[in-house]
């Protein structure tokens, strides 16, 4: 047990994270593979709100994959990816909306606000906020891409303090819905937004080389070589590409680090350990 002193040290050795990210705005990618646990869904809307209450705009997307291939399983349909899309047919993008846009939104929304934040549920459909197309003419069947971005919904909802959690689904002028991969859509948030700061928590340590050892720091030169020689695969390749993306158009900073970890976005917010990887530049 801490007794005082150590208490107020850990609150005090804080104080110049809170000061530096004060009035910023950090987009939180919440994978669906560290969604599993209640207890540490409840802990990730505490970390959320104790952001809030410390003067930062959390805005977040989330995934949801597993969940999604556990409804497909249980109804007899067999998920397929191509390099970490996922291929989404006519019947599996109805599922896909009903689990991200109906359940894990509201979810999330929900948890938060019994947190004592206003969060709002959304999806990328609603205020057009963002229009999709096919992936690659439709080699991935609705699995979609970002077509363009219409934020002002986003910025006029954390103007008066409420805090945006989106479902990566996004429409087009058709009424037509894609399944979009939420570390894109994380990304295309943040570049919207002009976001400080970009965290992916996944289920792993954060990213991992060829002998399993945790990559703590990843230049974004070094990142296609490392999916070309097949060290990074699956649903790494799309967000380390998020990431490297969000970099070369401004982010400052991008993390991707382990939400099965108790507290893992505080401690990477508010300590100098490190947690998980991070992406830099060069
Ligand atoms: N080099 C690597 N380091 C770490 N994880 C890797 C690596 N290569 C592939 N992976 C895989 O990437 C997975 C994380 O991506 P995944 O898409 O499954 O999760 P997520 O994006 O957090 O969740 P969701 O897609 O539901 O939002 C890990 O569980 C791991 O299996
Ligand atoms: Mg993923």
């Amino acid at each position: 047990m801490h007794n005082h002193f150590q208490r107020a040290e850990i609150l005090l050795d804080a104080l110049p994270f809170i000061k530096s990210f004060r009035g910023s705005k950090i987009v939180i990618k919440y994978g669906g593979s560290a969604q599993i646990e209640p207890r540490l869904r409840e802990q990730f809307a505490k970390d959320i709100t104790m952001m809030y209450m410390l003067g930062i705009q959390p805005i977040i997307v989330h995934g949801g994959g597993k969940r999604i291939t556990s409804v497909l399983e249980q109804m007899g349909v067999e998920s397929e990816f191509i390099d970490g899309h996922r291929v989404t047919s006519k019947e599996c993008m109805e599922v896909v909306e009903m689990v991200l846009s109906g359940e894990i939104n509201k979810e999330i929304a929900y948890f938060l606000s019994l947190n004592g934040i206003q969060a709002l549920g959304m999806s990328g459909k609603d205020s057009l906020l963002f229009e999709a197309k096919c992936k690659e003419g439709g080699k991935f069947g609705l699995t979609g891409e970002i077509k363009s971005a219409n934020p002002q919904v986003l910025e006029k909802l954390l103007e008066v303090g409420i805090t945006p959690v989106i479902s990566p689904v996004c429409g087009d002028s058709s009424g037509a819905s894609y399944n979009v991969n939420a570390d894109i859509v994380a990304c295309e948030v943040a570049k919207a937004l002009k976001a400080d700061k970009v965290i992916f928590l996944t289920d792993t340590l954060g990213v991992l080389g060829k002998n399993g050892e945790l990559l703590e720091s990843i230049k974004a030169s070094e990142v296609e070589d490392l999916i070309q020689n097949g060290v990074i695969s699956g649903g790494m390749i799309p967000k380390i590409r998020s990431c490297v993306d969000c970099l070369e158009s401004g982010v400052k900073k991008v993390h991707i680090i382990d939400g099965r970890v108790e507290h893992s976005l505080l401690l990477e917010l508010f300590t100098s350990d490190g947690v998980g990887s991070e992406i830099v530049l060069c």
